[in-house]
């Protein structure tokens, strides 16, 4: 397995490129599930979780080829074809489900398109044992009849899906996308409920629309969907990835440098902005992107909770208690969307960081120096945030188990080395 590994003490300075959102292009990959035609998307990147989603539509049938790259402003983002003329398989295996819990957003198109589809349950992972009921118990509500057996939720909808009235008991972004992945295609009208908000959320509505589906009240918690009876192709790029730009962000915080990060969109990250800013971080919008600059300034301890947008991301908390490691002063990171989300808390310990972990909040008190360690990463932000950690330690961090890095970062190491970090992969040599 390949290794990273990092000498810290560099300021980081110059332009970060910002990619294509892995959790944008997982939806609205299986968008293409709906259509016949061609779906093509523009600026998706180039990672683990995506070659993952485009195996399993594959499976399915679907028609999956590289077009090519796309140029956005420099950034060489990809240029996917996917074409479902038939769907000649509706089920989802054990064996790509397990990879990826994103695996699951196959059941709303499947059953709107197939009328049935048998999915693997995905299962727990490292941040939470992550239920499947508001996306089964929404999918009832449009007249699926589901039951789970051996491990697999085998659902059917003999005479197709019809619109209902849906009230989420609790914000979920992977249910909320397949409902309205299910939905677009049901007979009559269905109304989403307390529906998630995030900006991923708008580019699954926004390509839905352009394929065209009937979806309003894009941005907020009602969604109302009028069914139509076929959706065409589209040609649809995806919105830049708003927790590499805030991973971005924090390496810029963190080791007192300035960057520009091409491509991002400060909007969809304002409450991670406004944190950063309390924090003593100068954060402005660029020409072309977001700039961040702490190179003359003191890191100031904060406390912040996550929470659905537009709130503070959960996938920026590893992240965030990096950075307040190394700040002046005691902060409470607080967790309230999953319930394990602190594997990496003991791994920054190793690296000389003082945490204390309370329920679901971690006491970060800020120290002076962090000390580079081997290091294991637990999940793709956990990940991120042992390399911000080893970006300022003093000697070498080595992080193992960087495949989790490879789902959700392209490229990391080149782009932090080419804005001036020491740090290289080491291939492995087995
Ligand atoms: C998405 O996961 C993201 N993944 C996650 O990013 C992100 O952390 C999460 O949303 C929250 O923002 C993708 O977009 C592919 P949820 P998702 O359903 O959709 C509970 C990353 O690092 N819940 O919004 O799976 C659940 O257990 C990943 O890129 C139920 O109880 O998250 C959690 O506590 C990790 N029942 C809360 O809701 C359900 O049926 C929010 O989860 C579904 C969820």
């Amino acid at each position: 397995m390949d290794k990273i590994q990092i000498y810290g003490g560099n300021p980081l300075s110059g332009t970060i490129m910002i990619g294509g959102s892995k959790n944008a292009s997982l939806p609205v990959m299986c968008a293409s599930l709906l259509t016949d035609e061609p779906l093509i998307l523009g600026n998706v990147p180039h990672l683990a979780d995506i070659t993952t989603m485009a195996n399993l539509l594959s499976q399915h049938g679907v028609e999956v080829s590289l077009e090519g790259h796309d140029d956005n402003e420099g950034h060489i983002g990809r240029v996917l074809s996917l074409k479902a003329k038939d769907i000649n398989n509706t089920t989802a295996p054990y064996d790509l489900v397990r990879k990826m819990r994103a695996s699951i957003l196959v059941l709303g198109p499947l059953l709107a398109r197939a009328g049935k589809a048998v999915v693997s349950l995905p299962g727990g992972c490292a941040i939470g044992t992550r239920p499947v009921d508001l996306h089964l118990n929404g999918l009832r509500k449009l007249g699926a009849n589901i039951s789970v057996e051996n491990g697999y939720i085998h659902a059917s909808v003999p005479k197709g899906l019809s619109g209902a009235r849906i009230i989420f008991p609790k914000i979920s972004v992977g249910a909320t996308e397949n409902l309205i992945l299910a939905s677009v295609l049901a007979k009559g009208t269905t109304i989403l409920q307390n529906a998630a908000k995030e900006p991923e959320i708008n580019d699954l509505v926004n390509c839905l629309n352009s394929m065209g589906a009937k979806i309003e009240g894009i941005g907020t918690p009602n969604l109302t969907i009028n069914g139509v009876p076929k959706l065409n192709g589209t040609r649809h790029a995806i919105m830049p990835d708003r927790i590499e730009a805030g991973t971005y962000a924090i390496a810029a915080a963190i080791t007192g440098g300035k960057i520009n990060l091409s491509g991002a969109r400060l909007n969809d990250i304002s409450s991670a902005v406004d944190s950063l800013r309390l924090a003593g971080i100068n954060i402005q919008k660029s020409a072309n992107g977001i700039l961040v600059d702490r190179s003359n300034s003191e890191l100031k301890s904060i406390n912040i909770e996550t929470e659905p947008y537009p709130g503070f991301p959960t996938d920026l908390q590893a992240q965030f208690i990096s950075l307040m490691s190394a700040a002046n002063g005691t902060s409470i990171v607080k967790e309230t969307i999953f319930e394990n989300r602190f594997m990496h808390v003991p791994e920054l310990q190793r690296m000389g960081a003082d945490i204390t972990l309370d329920g679901g909040s971690a006491i970060v008190r800020g120290t002076k120096k962090l000390t580079g360690a081997p290091v294991m990463a637990s999940d793709l932000r956990a990940s991120a945030s042992l390399v911000l950690a080893g970006l300022i330690a003093e000697g070498k961090t080595t992080v193992r188990r960087i495949y989790h890095l490879d789902r959700g970062y392209e490229r990391l190491e080149e782009k932090l080395a080419s804005v001036g970090a020491e740090i290289i992969r080491l291939k492995d040599e087995m």
